[in-house]
């Protein structure tokens, strides 16, 4: 048996892979299957915690004693991400978020009739990780706390262009993309009501072909988390595989090597890192 030490802690995975709809019938996607982030959810629902799922474009069963929102675009899962994580301990982001969107969605279906085609122009999603890091240290800060997590270098991440924009001082996100409605306004508890500074411990997840822990490390700072799962890939690994191997790096610790088995061994690591965080 597994330990109860998630009991009463609110926890949230965001799982699979979003999509950006080109037109109704197209959209930019990715392979994530979402087992990682499954793995994740049924392991800590194991140890006792109060789980929400958000789960993008999953083909895989509700997990038993998880709340699961599904989410279809990058807009939808970050809107539920932070509606969650305003009252959340932990989040894990597993979900493959994409990194672009069509700069305009077409209301009515492309044909290939219509003669030469457009191009498709993209834009960039804003960072959901750094702005949670982003977030927690404006929080922190506003509440006159130390800075948590792995210090300042999330401000760094949510520069121009990433929608992630933050008022000198302003503790509630006012960012959000121009134009689009979806993004824009203040997210629920946010801002560090009631002296909350937001979630206590954040992961991240990063697929890394080269100089792992370099860049790994780069990415922990640069998006203001506490844990890195950095996915060695290009080895027939992670998509779709119901095994992965990791490193996983700690803000302020040595990092945690997990050898090639379940993704529910890599899961219980994790939550054997965050654990240790919350006590
Ligand atoms: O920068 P990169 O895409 O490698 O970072 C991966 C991590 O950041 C994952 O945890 C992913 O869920 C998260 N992410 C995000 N928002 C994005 C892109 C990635 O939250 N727009």
């Amino acid at each position: 048996g597994r330990p109860r030490d998630l009991a009463g802690r609110k926890v949230v995975v965001s799982a699979g892979g979003t999509r950006e709809a080109i037109d109704p019938v197209r959209y930019i996607g990715n392979r994530s299957t979402g087992l990682q982030g499954y793995a994740l959810a049924r392991t800590a629902v194991a140890r006792g915690a109060e789980v929400t799922l958000v789960a993008a474009n999953v083909a895989l069963p509700d997990p038993a004693g998880a709340r699961v929102v599904r989410v279809e675009s990058t807009a939808e899962l970050r809107a539920a991400v932070l509606e969650a994580a305003g009252s959340a301990d932990v989040v894990v982001m597993a979900a493959a978020v994409a990194d672009f969107r069509p700069a305009t969605r077409r209301d009515e279906k492309i044909k290939k009739t219509d003669g030469e085609p457009d191009p498709i122009y993209v834009t960039k999603n804003p960072d959901i990780l750094a702005e949670l890091g982003e977030r927690r240290r404006q929080a922190a800060a506003v509440a006159g706390h130390s800075v948590v997590g792995s210090g300042d270098g999330a401000s760094r991440g949510a520069g121009p262009g990433s929608g992630a924009e933050l008022g000198p001082g302003d503790g509630a996100l006012t960012g959000g993309i121009p134009g689009d409605g979806v993004l824009a306004g203040e997210v629920p508890g946010s801002g560090g009501v009631g002296g909350r500074v937001g979630p206590r411990v954040i992961v991240g997840f990063a697929a890394e072909t080269h100089d792992v822990l370099a860049n790994g490390r780069a990415k922990l700072e640069r998006k203001g988390c506490d844990l890195l799962v950095v996915n060695k890939v290009g080895e027939g690994l992670a998509f779709g595989t119901p095994d992965n191997a990791a490193t996983v790096l700690v803000a302020g610790g040595d990092p945690v090597e997990v050898p090639l088995g379940p993704k529910e061994d890599l899961a219980d690591t994790v939550w054997d890192l965050v654990a240790a965080r919350l006590s």
